[in-house]
């Protein structure tokens, strides 16, 4: 991969990186999209990493579809390649590796308490993937809004020299965000699900009408998943969106409501941006 990187680099071409774990949905190719309109060489890699799953987490069952990948890829214009490294080439003395990728604060909040030492995996592997593929811009969505956060700050801060692109979340035409864990959701749970984009509509609508108070903002969403008698809100937090620390109130600025939510075993995360102008 750095060989052919290194090539491709060398032919003047602009790489583009998209990182995935596969099951590849219609959020996966508008990442896609956005990475060629940034880039004349397209990566994506396709990698299940086991560092970033709990020991009570999907790992196992975590959905592998890559010859649906492939196709869905094709369908959507294919890629220059398809980086598939198999565990031993990722961690080739195998598991824990010694060497990781911390970022500090930023995994203190949301997702962070409830999947320990996941952002470290996620890191690591993107580091890893980095430094395998040499992209001069690599694009993630803001879906998963923490993860963005903490790939830009460990791009910047270990120097990658890369560009960071976000793409917005895709939805079903309900709301739902994408997600490859939305086929765990039976039926039942699936209807329900939509409470989880009512209550970022809940959160984005109280900030229009001049709410201030995150805990009025975290409220109005709790109020919105209770409604859903299947789903259990794990966390919906308030924070600012480059440092994602706790605010007790609203100054003008950037924030992110987001909230986890439990939908018997299967977790599915969300998030909006909010953005508070002077008032
Ligand atoms: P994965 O969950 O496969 O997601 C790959 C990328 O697709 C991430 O950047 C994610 O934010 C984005 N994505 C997922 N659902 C989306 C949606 N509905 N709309 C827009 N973008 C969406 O995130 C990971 O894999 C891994 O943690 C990874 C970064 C590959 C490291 O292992």
């Amino acid at each position: 991969m750095q060989a052919h990187a290194d090539a491709a680099r060398a032919d003047g071409r602009r790489l583009a990186l998209v990182p995935t774990m596969g099951a590849l949905h219609a959020g996966h190719l508008a990442l896609v999209d956005e990475a060629r309109r940034r880039g004349d060489h397209l990566t994506v890699s396709l990698f299940v990493n086991p560092t970033q799953f709990g020991p009570a987490e999907d790992f196992a069952a975590y959905p592998r579809t890559e010859e649906a990948d492939m196709a869905a890829l094709e369908a959507a214009g294919g890629a220059d390649v398809l980086f598939a490294p198999a565990p031993a080439e990722v961690y080739p003395f195998g598991l824990p590796p010694l060497t990781t990728v911390r970022v500090d604060r930023l995994g203190d909040h949301l997702c962070g308490p409830f999947r320990p030492g996941h952002f470290e995996g996620v890191a690591t592997v993107v580091a890893k993937l980095f430094l395998a593929c040499r992209p001069h811009v690599a694009v993630f969505g803001q879906k998963d809004a923490q993860q963005l956060a903490i790939v830009r700050r460990m791009t910047v801060e270990l120097g990658f020299g890369i560009e960071i692109a976000g793409v917005p979340t895709v939805r079903e035409p309900d709301g739902l965000a994408l997600s490859s864990r939305n086929r765990y959701l039976a039926p039942a749970q699936r209807a329900e699900a939509v409470a989880m984009r009512r209550a970022l509509d809940a959160a984005e609508i109280a900030v229009a009408a001049r709410e201030r108070d995150a805990g009025a903002i975290v409220e109005a969403m709790r109020v919105e998943v209770a409604k859903a008698a299947g789903a259990a809100l794990q966390y919906a937090e308030v924070v600012e969106a480059e440092s994602l620390q706790p605010v007790e109130r609203l100054a003008p600025g950037r924030y992110l409501a987001a909230l986890a939510v439990l939908f018997g075993t299967t977790r599915l995360i969300d998030n909006t941006q909010l953005e508070v102008l002077g008032d």
